[in-house]
């Protein structure tokens, strides 16, 4: 692997600021949602949006994702019908108490009809060692961090589209690699709805804490 000059566009100070304000601006307004339309979106807004996730930094550039697109609905209620069984056993046996105190808030339960709902589930692997052909394993680096930051590039690209999500972990989440059938290196890390969200779509009203609690200057 060789350089190659790196393309930089420099801006005077107030266009930074005035680009990181309006950019601050629109990604405040994202929010998770759990209720979706299940009007249509062209496959090629989300595949502009994947391209982004999989331009994301990642640990020695391993890029160790896969993202699946789920569109047909078989498969999405079959996604839906495992997700609720783990989600009844999570619900019912697998939280604590102190986690179910913690969504109280947000009206959650084992009812999952935004998995058949939303026009698409975007299914995020975490790769977690590469499989090369012949079955020879190759290592990966900082394969949390790297498809967090993706799955980060990924929520941010979809809401500046014009299109909602909800960041879902159903748990555990095994059942996504089987119904899929994805390679043992491959782990389900995030499912993510993405469409419109309903016309009559709530959203808790919950806050996020101050600057000053979150960030320090030394
Ligand atoms: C890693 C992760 C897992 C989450 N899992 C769920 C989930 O399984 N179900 C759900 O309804 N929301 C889930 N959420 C959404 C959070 O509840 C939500 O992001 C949080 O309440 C803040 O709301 P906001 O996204 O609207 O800012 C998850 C969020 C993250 C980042």
């Amino acid at each position: 692997m060789g350089f190659k000059k790196l393309d930089f566009e420099e801006y005077s100070e107030s266009k930074m600021r005035s680009r990181s304000e309006s950019f601050l601006n629109e990604i405040v307004t994202r929010r998770t949602i759990r209720e979706f339309s299940d009007r249509m979106v062209p496959i090629d807004i989300i595949n502009n949006c994947i391209k982004t996730a999989a331009s994301a930094p990642s640990g020695a550039n391993k890029q160790p994702w896969q993202f699946v697109v789920v569109k047909d609905p078989g498969i999405k209620a079959e996604i839906r019908k495992a997700a609720e069984k783990e989600e009844k056993e999570f619900y019912g046996h697998r939280a604590t108490k102190e986690w179910l105190e913690d969504l109280n808030q947000f009206g959650t339960d084992w009812h999952k009809p935004f998995l058949e709902i939303a026009p698409y589930l975007i299914v995020v692997f975490r790769k977690i060692y590469d499989l090369e052909d012949d079955g020879t394993q190759r290592k990966n680096y900082y394969v949390n961090e790297s498809v967090g930051i993706a799955s980060g590039f990924l929520l941010a690209a979809l809401h500046h589209a014009g299109l909602a999500t909800l960041t879902h972990t159903p748990s555990p989440m095994n059942f996504l690699g089987q119904i899929l059938n994805r390679p043992v290196n491959e782990k389900a890390f995030l499912l993510i709805p993405v469409g419109y969200p309903a016309n009559d779509a709530e959203v808790p009203d919950l806050s996020k804490k101050p600057f000053g609690e979150i960030s320090k200057i030394v």
